[in-house]
């Protein structure tokens, strides 16, 4: 399918989307390129508002984990900004940067948890960014400050009862859980997953997709995933934005889209 054809058939009329004075996230004229290669997508541009819930799909390759880099300053564009929480992440020195990502809770594909460790202390590791050294590292010698804010992340997430299980006694989607608690635990502001439903059997991935939308709304923590579950897209987002040919195809409310035209996005 061509790209005119995409534009068409996948975001026939953009509905227009108010002005936030102040969004979370600014992204303006976007493009990134890997060393001499072609860029990965140009002239990609949106905003995210405090607590809006964003889905980010794409197919392969499309830029989409590219693009969250960006916004963690790990990724440095050819052209365009990305501003986070007000400011440029370009030009953030290396302590501007550390406090930038100390705003973000970052969940990946794979739940990185320690597997010799308490569930308890792999969320208190999600302070380290705060404080390091062994307080943060064993729940036992953390201060009881801290194993509190880590047993309030583990009930948000429905895993209170699982706090003193070895970090390699639970299921994927368990896991996962645990993941976002240890996201969560350092009270960000924003929360970008990766593809944090793809290494899991589809009742999981529903259930860490669910605790994903539940928690993002009950806290007001903006939340922007990938996926490539066009349903999890639909369901769990209240706006979609697409990546496609290397530029922004799709920007609008999960409620006006049909199922079924977001294929266009994979022609
Ligand atoms: N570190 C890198 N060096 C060079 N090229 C890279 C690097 N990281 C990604 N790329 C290339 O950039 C393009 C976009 O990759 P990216 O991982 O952002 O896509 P994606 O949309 O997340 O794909 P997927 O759905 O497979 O996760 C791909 O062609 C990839 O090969
Ligand atoms: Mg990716």
């Amino acid at each position: 399918m061509s790209l005119a054809l995409i534009r068409d058939v996948v975001a026939p009329v953009p509905p227009a989307r108010p002005v936030d004075p102040a969004p979370e996230l600014a992204i303006r004229g976007l493009a990134v390129a890997y060393g001499e290669a072609p860029p990965i997508f140009t002239g990609v541009a949106f905003s995210v508002g405090r607590g809006e819930q964003v889905a980010l799909i794409g197919a392969n390759g499309a830029g989409k984990s590219t693009l969250l880099k960006c916004c963690l300053g790990f990724v440095k564009p050819v052209s365009g900004e990305v501003s986070m929480f007000g400011q440029p992440v370009s030009g953030l020195k290396s302590r501007g940067q550390r406090e930038l990502r100390g705003g973000i809770g970052f969940v990946a594909q794979k739940h990185n948890l320690v597997p010799r460790l308490s569930v308890l202390s792999n969320v208190i590791h999600g302070t380290l960014a705060e404080a390091s050294g062994p307080r943060r590292w064993l729940h036992g010698l953390a201060p009881k400050s801290v194993r509190e804010r880590a047993y309030a992340a583990l009930d948000m997430v429905g895993l209170a009862d699982f706090a003193l299980r070895r970090g390699d006694a639970l299921s994927g989607g368990q896991s996962q859980r645990v993941a976002i608690a240890r996201a969560l635990v350092a009270e960000p502001r924003m929360m970008l997953a990766d593809e944090p439903a793809a290494s899991l059997d589809p009742a999981a991935g529903e259930e860490v997709m669910a605790v994903f939308a539940r928690v993002s709304r009950d806290t007001g923590t903006t939340l922007i995933f990938t996926t490539h579950h066009l349903d999890h897209a639909l369901r769990y987002a209240e706006r979609v934005i697409g990546l496609a040919g290397g530029r922004l195809q799709l920007d609008a409310p999960a409620s006006t889209i049909a199922p079924g035209t977001l294929r266009g996005l994979y022609g």
